[in-house]
């Protein structure tokens, strides 16, 4: 497809959402949430009264998986499956052990892959997740790896649920972050790394406004 990418990679809590959202609106871009499609699978899964673990029925359910996109009219983006709202409950704790559990089976991956592409639509398209520079969008041609320390994600994760309302301890919060940034980086298939083309942003200690302007910057230098 002739349509240009930006993608948007790196750990959980580095602000990749929000800067990637700004981007799509700035330039007027479809959006990728590709961490949605994997937390709808964990979802569907509860749903369906899958196991996590049972990888051949996990597929089945991805390939099979109707998930619709649409936009509130307070602009957030609500996620349903089967035409029921899951946008809540996708987002929870549990909600990211279930998508970081599916997302390790490579026929999940494989199942999600053109899916994926298929929102590759014109003017363009900013496609946020861990694997967009390396596996689904290779030929993008402005690639940002978005990082910062554990501790400050946790922290920011922190603050955003507590807003949302849901109790959290902050140190069981580090050792959840801890151990998803270890199976994201250590697994077979996507493993979270940046692409070698990446430009590497580390926004510890930066606010959102710092780290949009940087991104701004790299997207007017790459005309
Ligand atoms: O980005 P988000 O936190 O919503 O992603 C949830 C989980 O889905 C991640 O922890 C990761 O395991 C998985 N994921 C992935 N590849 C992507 C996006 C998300 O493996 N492109």
């Amino acid at each position: 497809s002739a349509a240009p990418v930006i993608t948007v990679d790196g750990p959980s809590g580095a602000g990749k959402g929000t800067v990637s959202h700004l981007l799509a609106a700035e330039l007027g871009w479809h959006f990728l949430d590709s961490g949605a499609l994997y937390r709808v699978t964990g979802q569907a899964c509860l749903i369906e009264g899958v196991s996590w673990e049972d990888e051949a029925r996990v597929a089945e359910i991805a390939r099979g998986l109707d998930v619709s996109f649409s936009a509130a009219e307070n602009g957030e983006v609500l996620v349903a499956y089967k035409g029921k709202d899951v946008s809540a409950a996708i987002r929870t704790e549990e909600g990211g052990r279930g998508a970081s559990t599916v997302a390790a089976i490579p026929a999940v991956r494989r199942a999600l892959l053109a899916r994926q592409r298929d929102f590759r639509r014109l003017p363009g398209l900013v496609a946020d997740g861990r694997d967009m520079g390396t596996v689904v969008f290779p030929d993008a041609p402005l690639k940002f790896f978005l990082t910062a320390s554990a501790a400050e994600r946790a922290e920011r994760r922190y603050k955003q649920l507590i807003l949302k309302g849901e109790s959290v301890s902050l140190p069981r919060l580090l050792e959840d972050i801890k151990e998803r940034d270890a199976r994201d980086s250590s697994r077979a298939v996507a493993p979270l790394v940046p692409a070698e083309d990446a430009v590497v942003i580390d926004s510890t200690g930066a606010d959102i406004e710092q780290v949009f302007a940087q991104v701004m910057k790299e997207v007017t230098l790459k005309g």
